[in-house]
Parts: C-alpha cells; sequence; structure tokens
C-alpha cells in the first residue's frame, strides 16, 4: 500500500504516518507546515506546498502516480472554530479548497480511495437523546464555518463517488487528544489539556470555562479519543474502503465515554502533580453542553474500538509535553 498522507506532518496525520510506516507500508507526505514540522514524519517522501494552490492539482497528480498511490487520507485544514468564524473565506479557499484539488488529482491519477478527517463539529449543537449519545444520523447543523466545512467535504466525497467512482470514508473526530510517540505530542495550545498544561507551566491554575450547564457538575461533557486509536482508526477505514459491501459512509470516532471539563482537570492535576483548585470562568461563546459519540457505528462495521481511556490520554500528553518543553 502506498498512501498520501495531505497533512501528514501535523498532530494526527503524524500518527498516521509512523503507524504505517510500523507496519512496512508506504507514506507519502505532503504539508504546508503551517502548523507543522517534518521532523515527525521519518524517512517518509516529503512535500511542501499548499493544496489549496494554483498549482496542487498538478502537483498532486505527479506524486500520486511517481509514488504509484493507492489511498489518500487528507487532513490538511484549517481547524480554530474561532478564527473560522473571523475568516470564513479563508477557511473556505483553504479546507474546501484543498479537498477539491485532492478530488480532481485523485481523478486525472486514478486513485480511488480516499479517508477524509471529519468532525464532530458537523453535528453543531444537537438535541442530545436520552441516552446520551450522538449517532451519526442525527440532523447535521454545524454552527460556525469550521464545521460548515467539513460538512461541505463530505458532501464533496459522496459527490465523487458518483460522478468518479471514487471510494470515500469520512471519520467523525471527537475530541482527540493524548500522544502515541513521545515526539508527536499536540503542538496546539487551544483545547483543554494542552491549554492546562500552558497555565500550569506558568504556575497558573487551569480555567475551567462556564459550570452552570445543564450536566452532571455544571462542566461541559467531551468524549476524549487517544490520538493513536485515533490513528488506528484511519488504517481500519483505509481497509474498509477495500471492501466491496461498504453499508455505511461515515462513521463517529470516539469512546462513547464523557467526561466533564472538572474530570478531565482532575485528571490534569493529578498526573502533573500541580496542586492548586482550578479558576473558574464564565462560558466559551458556542460550547455544546455535551458531544459523547454513539460508536456502535464503526465498533461493529469496522471492528475498530479504542484502547486507551482519560488516564492515557492526559499520561500520555504530559510526556509528549514535557518532552518538547523540557528539550527546549
Ligand atoms: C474540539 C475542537 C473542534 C472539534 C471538536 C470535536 C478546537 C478549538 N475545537 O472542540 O475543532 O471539531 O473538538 O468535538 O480545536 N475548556 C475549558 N478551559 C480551557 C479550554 C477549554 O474549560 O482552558 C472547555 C471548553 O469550554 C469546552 C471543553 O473544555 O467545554 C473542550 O474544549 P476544547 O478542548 O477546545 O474542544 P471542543 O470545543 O469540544
Amino acid at each position: 500500500m502506498s498512501v498520501l498522507i495531505n497533512g501528514g506532518a501535523g498532530y494526527i496525520g503524524a500518527h498516521v504516518v509512523r503507524l504505517l510506516q510500523e507496519r512496512g507500508e508506504q507514506a507519502v507526505v505532503v504539508d504546508d507546515l503551517s502548523n507543522s514540522v517534518t521532523g515527525r514524519i521519518g524517512d517518509a517522501p516529503f512535500f511542501q506546498f499548499d493544496l489549496a494552490g494554483d498549482s496542487a492539482v498538478q502537483q498532486l497528480t505527479d506524486i500520486m502516480r511517481n509514488y504509484g498511490v493507492t489511498a489518500v487520507v487528507h487532513f490538511a485544514a484549517k481547524k480554530r472554530v474561532d478564527e473560522s468564524v473571523a475568516r470564513p473565506a479563508y477557511y473556505y479557499q483553504q479546507n474546501i479548497g484543498s479537498l477539491a484539488n485532492t478530488l480532481e488529482a485523485m481523478q486525472l491519477a486514478e486513485v480511488r480511495d480516499i479517508v477524509f478527517s471529519s468532525s464532530a463539529a458537523v453535528y453543531g449543537m444537537p438535541e442530545v437523546p436520552a441516552d446520551g449519545l450522538i449517532a451519526e444520523d442525527i440532523p447535521h447543523t454545524p454552527i460556525n464555518p469550521y464545521g460548515e466545512t467539513k460538512y461541505i467535504g463530505e458532501w464533496m466525497i459522496a459527490d465523487a463517488e458518483r460522478a468518479y467512482g471514487t471510494r470515500g470514508v469520512c471519520l467523525r473526530y471527537f475530541n482527540v487528544a493524548g500522544s502515541g510517540w513521545d515526539d508527536l505530542g499536540d503542538p496546539g495550545i487551544m483545547n483543554l489539556i494542552p491549554a492546562a498544561f500552558v497555565r500550569i507551566e506558568r504556575g497558573e491554575a487551569p480555567a475551567i470555562f462556564g459550570t452552570d450547564y445543564p450536566t452532571p457538575d455544571g462542566t461541559c461533557v467531551r468524549d476524549y479519543i487517544h490520538v493513536k486509536d485515533l490513528a488506528a482508526a484511519h488504517l481500519a477505514a483505509l481497509e474498509y474502503l477495500q471492501r466491496e459491501d461498504r453499508p455505511e459512509f461515515a462513521f463517529n470516532v470516539g469512546t462513547g465515554q464523557g467526561y466533564s471539563v472538572s474530570e478531565v482537570v482532575a485528571e490534569v492535576l493529578t498526573v502533573t502533580g500541580f496542586a492548586t483548585p482550578p479558576v473558574v470562568r464564565g462560558r466559551r461563546a458556542g460550547d455544546p453542553p455535551q458531544l459523547v459519540a454513539d460508536n456502535s457505528r464503526i465498533t461493529s462495521v469496522l471492528g475498530w474500538s479504542a484502547e486507551h481511556g482519560l488516564a492515557d490520554i492526559v499520561s500520555s500528553a504530559w510526556a509528549a509535553w514535557r518532552h518538547d518543553h523540557d528539550a527546549s
């Protein structure tokens, strides 16, 4: 198997690159390095350019042909919700443009298979059913341009299936965190766990945004998925695309277990040994109270399930954080 990984130098992409390399498969990486570094991809062939740029279709087609690419995993995207609200056209240009160019090149180079990084953001602010779990077929009403670009990306792949015979699968990630290897930590600092580390590093207590949500302890509940489990889901998705019988197009990738912000922060304090209790701030705009995956589809159809829980997620994230920050 020779797999083109668009955005393969990023946090999640680099985990998939390394898993493929461990299995003896070839990974070829394209990345613009806007949010990543090349040191994470070992000896994978690497090309740096803007996938949404004017020459991307030609460059991608050449790479696909030269490396005998048989499948694409498309991570490359801008992913900051607040930035997407402030710069919607830029998010459409980048996230939709890069995927359109990729699908065009796949058609030209006759590459059939694509795994697309989608997001629980396609669900927006969902009505939570009685069992508390979000299934794939609930209404999709993204509430920001970031989520809209992910939803439209899914349509684009479905359209390419109908028009070109592309085979695609969309993985809707819930809250990705942790690290599979100490040198592949999340370089971003916006999400809850790294944001808590940043504050602890400064000697400040982690911040909790809102304690008045309609949840058991008043803080938002999320489904935290270990990045190495998520990477394994991509390999399962690539195998799925080989099957003749593919009953589903999109899968939630989550554990089915929710943790509140307070619970996550408590785990962060345990792992880091930081003793000061968290500070409470007001709500952050646009946060749904609860987002936990119904993962029965991916479990039954792909045979995938998460191996790591919250303790592994936080301890591996902290080990990677120390690896990066003690070295610098
Ligand atoms: C994240 C991603 C989003 C993705 C979604 C999938 C970002 C900014 N958001 O959203 O792209 O589609 O998962 O479900 O990358 N919090 C605090 N204190 C902090 C930081 C966060 O209390 O210092 C709270 C937030 O208000 C939220 C929860 O922690 O309630 C999780 O926040 P975050 O880690 O940013 O993830 P999501 O917003 O759920």
